[in-house]
């Protein structure tokens, strides 16, 4: 029988993936959806990555684990050549605490069901083919995002990584230890041959425009900071308004300024103010100081960088205004990535060979291919997300379209990895 033909009828088995989410999603369920919470390195983490590494064992593969807490499975058929580099899969299984099923998830079980679809067809790729997840994508519990695959790509180093300390107090390296997944696979990694990741889009643009596979080009700067603002903390009925110094009021200016700002730069500037924390906290007490968090993202770095210098100047104003202290500290900067054109164009011809309807288009989130974009020729696949939610326990995406997804993943990574000197 002719190989390539074999191959290129092949398809992947939705119900085999669908029941694969639907079993990790139990872990960590939040009550009444078909969301999870799983925070990096917490228990409901090291469930899911237990029984994530169970199906990888269960597939044959070669599992390592790295000093971060990556973990990547390679597999390699019987005729494949073990001493080439992988091709490489994978996302994250760590979520937000209030996070859908699909995000980060799907990516990495839909590689499993890459290799399982092939091991089950008898067919080998000529270069081994690698699955894996990274630590801490989502940098909710950990900032930033991505810092498992920017340690596997050499952008910190492990020691910083280790020593992140995060929104609870906790200490990185420590939970990885407690949880078990501190390993000794070297950091940063040797890289892959050519990396490819299947995420959910989580935007409005592919469901409203009625197509089913996004080939990502590129992925938007990202810029995180954590502003404290210190006051004088008094009695809420007692202090006349004109001697206030109040944190709780320049915090809300600031969410204010940071929403102004992004409408007026306009085009891709986003900005979020996620999280505001005020000391006390009580209802009749002037607060004494607040934290909040300040998101801009942006796929124009420059653009981006006049957001960052103007939020800078308005607090330095503001600082003075309500005579608070206000410093500031980064959580996150990473500037705009472009992924390698020809595997974006790899990507959107095998949506088309599918008969798949296909839009080149940039990622909003933060993705670990834009770490591993770095190290080797990589790009993203997307899939539509129902009504643009994510992050959020009503994400959802149709099997039809996770089938779709997964299919170009499948045809996509055999093609890199049966190619001669692909990376270049
Ligand atoms: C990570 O998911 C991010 O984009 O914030
Ligand atoms: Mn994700
Ligand atoms: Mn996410």
């Amino acid at each position: 029988m002719n190989r390539e033909v074999d191959l290129y009828k092949l398809r992947i088995n939705i119900d085999r993936l669908l029941e694969r989410l639907d079993d990790l999603a139990k872990i960590g369920a939040i009550e009444n959806t078909d969301g999870c919470s799983r925070l990096a390195l917490t228990d409901e983490d090291k469930e899911g990555r237990d029984l994530v590494v169970t199906w990888m064992r269960d597939l044959g593969m070669d599992i390592t684990i790295d000093g971060i807490g990556n973990v990547v499975a390679v597999w390699t058929g019987p005729h494949t050549d073990p001493t080439l580099k992988p091709v490489m899969t994978g996302s994250h299984i760590d979520t937000v605490k209030t996070g859908g099923r699909y995000d980060g998830n799907l990516g990495v079980l839909a590689g499993l069901e890459v290799v399982e679809t092939l091991a089950e067809a008898g067919i080998s790729t000529r270069h081994p083919l690698a699955v894996g997840f990274f630590t801490d994508e989502e940098g909710s519990r950990f900032p930033p995002d991505m810092l498992g695959s920017l340690v596997y790509v050499g952008g910190m180093s492990l020691e910083d990584g280790l020593d992140t300390v995060g929104i609870d107090g906790a200490v990185l390296g420590d939970e990885l230890e407690r949880i078990g997944y501190r390993g000794g696979a070297p950091c940063p990694a040797v890289a892959p041959h050519a990396f490819v990741e299947l995420h959910i889009e989580q935007g409005p643009v592919l469901e409203a425009e009625g197509v089913t596979i996004g080939a990502v080009e590129s992925v938007q700067g990202i810029s995180w900071t954590e502003i404290t603002i210190k006051g004088q903390s008094n009695h809420a009925g007692t202090t006349p308004m004109h001697l206030r110094r109040d944190p709780g009021y320049a915090a809300a200016r600031i969410a204010t300024f940071v929403r102004e700002l992004a409408l007026e730069l306009g085009g891709r500037q986003v900005a979020t103010v996620g999280q505001i924390k005020l000391h006390p906290n009580l209802v009749n007490v002037v607060a004494a100081n607040a934290t909040i968090t300040v998101d801009l993202r942006n796929t124009e770095e420059a653009i981006l960088q006049q957001a960052e210098q103007r939020l800078v100047e308005f607090c330095d104003r503001l600082a003075e205004d309500e005579k608070v202290t206000i410093t500031t500290r980064s959580l996150a900067r990473f500037e705009p990535v472009v992924f390698d054109p020809e595997v974006v164009d790899r990507v959107a011809h095998t949506a088309a060979e599918l008969g798949y309807s296909v839009k080149r288009m940039p990622s909003g989130a933060g993705h670990d291919a834009q770490m591993l974009a770095r190290v080797c020729p990589t790009a993203m696949i997307f899939t539509p997300s129902w009504e643009g939610l994510s992050h959020n326990p009503f994400e959802f995406t149709a099997p039809e379209d996770l089938e779709a997804g997964t299919n170009v993943l499948l045809h996509v990574l055999a093609a890199l990895a049966n190619e001669n000197g692909y990376n270049k």
